[in-house]
């Protein structure tokens, strides 16, 4: 709605000049009949769908039940394409267009006739990335996700995606799992539609649109082939053309108290790494104070309430038949600022009020937690004085105080050549330490700070060590890992200084992370340090490379932090 209460819409298609025959003449090419260019409330229908991104590939079906929908409640449905990513097979990393589909989405949502619209999302980054470019239109939004698949089924086990992906490619390479069965499990972990179903980043990113109040109740964790996820759909589509009339603009549900709840749920869930730099990213696009410092001192202290892979058990289809996410919500009610607004109108408190679990070793009660404390906890020090992260509830717990001699990777390609070198000087005491792999150095901050231990060791029966890097690793992964180091080695900051032999101190208790060479020497080394030249020239890449920030605020483009509004800057018809 525009401030005189009229559809913004309504400067496109209730025109009587040329630019309202233009509008409404082609749009009627389509079959559209005059009488929906009669104030209905236009709604967008954002999709990331697309063949090379198969954890979407049900999103075309999602959008139909949404039409309907709209169209039910007396709206016009217009559906769109966005830049999709695919973790599976984009390269280098999907991190580095994240930001390249949220313009995408921004400059869609303002250039066109749209009132409100319904974000279509899956696979990783399409949730954060349509999420981020819609906040910097703040139209009246609500996303629909995808859902997670199916369990994966193989050799009479549940097997969960990215998880057990590392696990066998660690017994592969450890030699305890021949070529034939590997390639038999290659053929049973994604056994229908839908996102990745451990908890990784795609079901993180699912449970935080939930817990922010940006989709309608049980969202998150309906399967994708379970037909409730459709029948999800027509109301969602329902539910957006309300939205409209009450003018429920994505700024008024994304207040610092949905924020809070999305980082407690997080922690409750155990959650991805990468739901720390997503959320910043989209806080700096709603304009609403969020910092690093902000995860450990709300979530760290919370208990692990779901047993979910990767952190325990299960997977996304069980926590759905458990209850899901509102009866994880009613158990964490007690934390949470239960008035927040959601798109159903009402608060997340009202959306889930008397939500029932029906399945105990999924879902906990609060009294009687999985694990005392979970959350992600930020780590400082002079390795990392912007901070880092870890995910306690991933990690080994005897390597939680560790201290060890650094081996040291200068790049990717550097870890790719020595990793499995029977001369590399490494037992599993040692601290491997990958650099280069940040937003800036890479580019685009990839999921290579899970990354797999020396083959010599693994044939001796090792399965983590302490990783440190700027990059981050996939939702699904596990193990004692310190993530997005900031400043990055690209920039300069102290993990480009490290060296082979120096010792490093990791207490997570303390949230500590110390390289244990004096500061004088740190000095040196400094003066010594000449920054990597720029890995690529041209292109998006070379604007990414020049303008991405660091991990701490959510490595976003500078000049996208803070958002235009919906206003069209300039018109010349
Ligand atoms: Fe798409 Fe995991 S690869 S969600």
């Amino acid at each position: 709605m525009t401030e005189k209460g009229k559809l913004r819409s309504a400067g496109w298609l209730e025109r009587q000049d040329m630019a309202g025959f233009v509008a409404r003449g082609w749009l009627k090419n389509q079959g559209h009949p005059e009488q929906m260019f009669a104030g209905k409330p236009v709604i967008g229908i954002c999709n990331t769908w697309s063949d090379l991104n198969p954890c979407n590939a049900s999103l075309r079906i999602l959008a139909e039940q949404v039409k309907r929908g709209v169209y039910e409640a007396g709206g016009f449905p217009l559906e769109f394409p966005v830049t999709s990513m695919g973790e599976t097979l984009m390269k280098p990393t999907t991190m580095l267009y994240r930001n390249l589909a949220s313009m995408d989405v921004e400059e869609t949502l303002r250039a066109n006739p749209l009132d409100g619209v319904v974000l279509l999302t899956g696979c990783d980054k399409t949730t954060p990335a349509c999420l981020m470019g819609a906040c910097s239109v703040d139209l009246p939004t609500i996303a629909l996700t995808s859902g997670p698949m199916l369990n994966g089924k193989f050799r009479g086990r549940d097997i969960g995606s990215g998880t057990d992906v590392y696990r066998f490619t660690a017994e592969l390479r450890a030699g305890s799992m021949t070529q034939t069965e590997y390639l038999e499990a290659e053929g049973s972990i994604s056994r229908s539609e839908g996102h990745c179903m451990t908890m990784g980043t795609a079901s993180t990113m699912a449970c935080m649109v939930e817990s922010l109040g940006l989709t309608l109740p049980s969202g998150a964790a309906i399967p994708a082939a379970d037909s409730r996820r459709r029948r999800l759909g027509h109301l969602v589509g329902n539910r957006i053309v309300e939205m409209v009339r009450e003018d429920l603009r994505l700024s008024k549900v994304l207040t610092r108290s949905a924020f809070e709840n999305a980082i407690k749920v997080n922690a409750a869930i155990g959650g991805s790494t990468n739901f720390v730099i997503h959320l910043l990213a989209i806080a700096g696009r709603v304009g609403v104070p969020l910092s690093l410092d902000d995860f450990d001192r709300l979530g760290s202290q919370l208990p692990l309430l779901v047993n979910l892979m990767p952190s325990g058990k299960y997977l996304m289809e069980d926590f759905f038949y458990a209850g899901g996410l509102p009866a994880l919500i009613e158990e964490l009610k007690g934390h949470l600022d239960l008035r927040a607004l959601t798109v159903t109108g009402a608060s997340i408190g009202e959306n889930t009020k008397g939500a029932q679990c029906y399945n105990r070793e999924v879902i906990a009660s609060a009294d009687r937690p999985f694990k005392e404390t979970a959350g992600i906890a930020v780590l400082r020090g002079n390795l990392c004085p912007d901070g880092a992260i870890i995910k306690p509830s991933a990690a080994s717990p005897q390597l939680m105080k560790h201290r060890g001699r650094a081996v040291v990777f200068a790049d990717i390609e550097d870890y790719k050549a020595r990793i499995d070198d029977p001369q590399l000087d490494v037992d599993e005491s040692c601290v491997l330490v990958l650099k280069g792999i940040g937003p800036r150095g890479f580019p685009g901050m990839p999921e290579a700070g899970k990354f797999n231990l020396p083959k010599k060791l693994l044939e001796k029966g090792v399965r983590d060590m302490v990783c440190i890097s700027d990059g981050r690793m996939s939702g699904t992964a596990y193990g004692t890992i310190v993530l997005h180091v900031v400043p990055e080695a690209a920039v300069g900051g102290p993990l480009a200084l490290v060296q082979e032999g120096d010792f490093i101190e990791l207490d997570v208790a303390a949230r500590r992370l110390h390289l244990e060479v004096a500061d004088a020497e740190l000095e040196r080394r400094r003066r010594a340090w000449t920054p990597p030249s720029p890995r690529v020239e041209r292109g998006y890449a070379r604007l990414y490379i020049d303008h991405v920030l660091q991990a701490d605020r959510g490595a976003d483009l500078d000049f996208l932090v803070g958002g235009s509004g919906s206003e069209v800057y300039r018109e010349y018809r």
